[in-house]
């Protein structure tokens, strides 16, 4: 996918980027670019004048950091009682492209399953909560999957950062396009850096940078159906259906269900 600049910077607001951490640029930049696969012809979009850029400033009510299903005015369909992983890709995570992506980079070049279904979630938390993603999602995810799975994840977000050629993971040339070659990511990033670096899973967490690199294709559409499988496998659905299961985490499955309710 290519990123323009320009584009890029218009939707942060006008005088936003100064007020910004680098971190916080970069979450930007990774929503931006999962966004704009999620919005088909998003591209097409005439760029705004000045002073449209500063109506929308100053109509912007939402926090940066808040979930996609809370800044979006679609119909959700119901979810069902005994809801499934795979009810909540349909109904509240689709189109998803970005994570269908990279599983599917994964499964076509036959990496373990479990690396195929972290991949799957790694960043499908940010319907519920942008910001520290990583951590968020594995939370969410942790009462589900293995340990490793979860672990991955929280980690995906401090490794994409620090290049591994070993891996073929390189810094992305984007990041230095966009915020300069001096950029620095804040010191909780670099010490799970460090943290993860040193841990016998540190492999986990790389996939998922690996193949998040090949997952912002235009014009590729990937279903849920080859992952029903591994899903089956790998993920613990519970009986009472996601967010009536008592874990601790249901709070957050039934946020999703129901992104409307008032408290
Ligand atoms: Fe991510
Ligand atoms: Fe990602």
């Amino acid at each position: 996918m290519e990123v323009d600049r320009r584009a890029f910077l218009a939707t942060l607001g006008v005088g936003a980027l100064e007020r910004m951490s680098p971190e916080d640029k970069a979450e930007e930049l990774e929503h931006y670019m999962i966004h704009m696969l999620e919005e088909e012809h998003a591209e097409e979009e005439a760029p705004l004048s000045e002073e449209e850029l500063e109506e929308q400033e100053q109509e912007r009510t939402a926090r940066r950091g808040t979930g996609s299903l809370f800044t979006s005015t679609r119909e959700l369909e119901p979810i069902p009682l005994n809801a499934t992983l795979e009810d909540f890709f349909r109904l509240r995570f689709a189109p998803a492209r970005h994570v269908l992506q990279s599983a599917n980079h994964a499964l076509q070049t036959g990496q373990p399953e479990r690396t195929i279904l972290a991949c799957l979630l790694h960043d499908t938390v940010q319907n519920l909560i942008k910001v520290d993603h990583g951590y968020w999602g594995a939370q969410l995810f942790a009462p589900y999957v293995d340990e490793r799975v979860s672990w991955g994840i929280q980690y995906h977000q401090a490794l994409r950062f620090y290049p591994d050629e070993s891996t073929g993971y390189e810094y992305p040339e984007m990041y230095n396009r966009i915020f300069g070659e001096d950029y620095v990511p804040e010191p909780y990033i670099a010490e799970a850096y460090k943290y993860c670096r040193a841990h016998k899973w540190y492999m986990e967490s790389r996939l998922i940078t690996v193949n998040d690199t090949y997952a912002f294709q235009d014009g590729v559409d990937v279903t849920i159906e080859p992952f029903i499988d591994i899903i089956g496998r790998h993920f613990k659905q519970p009986k009472e259906g996601l967010g009536n299961d008592n874990s601790p985490t249901a709070h957050m499955w039934r946020t999703m269900a129901n992104p409307d309710r008032p408290l």
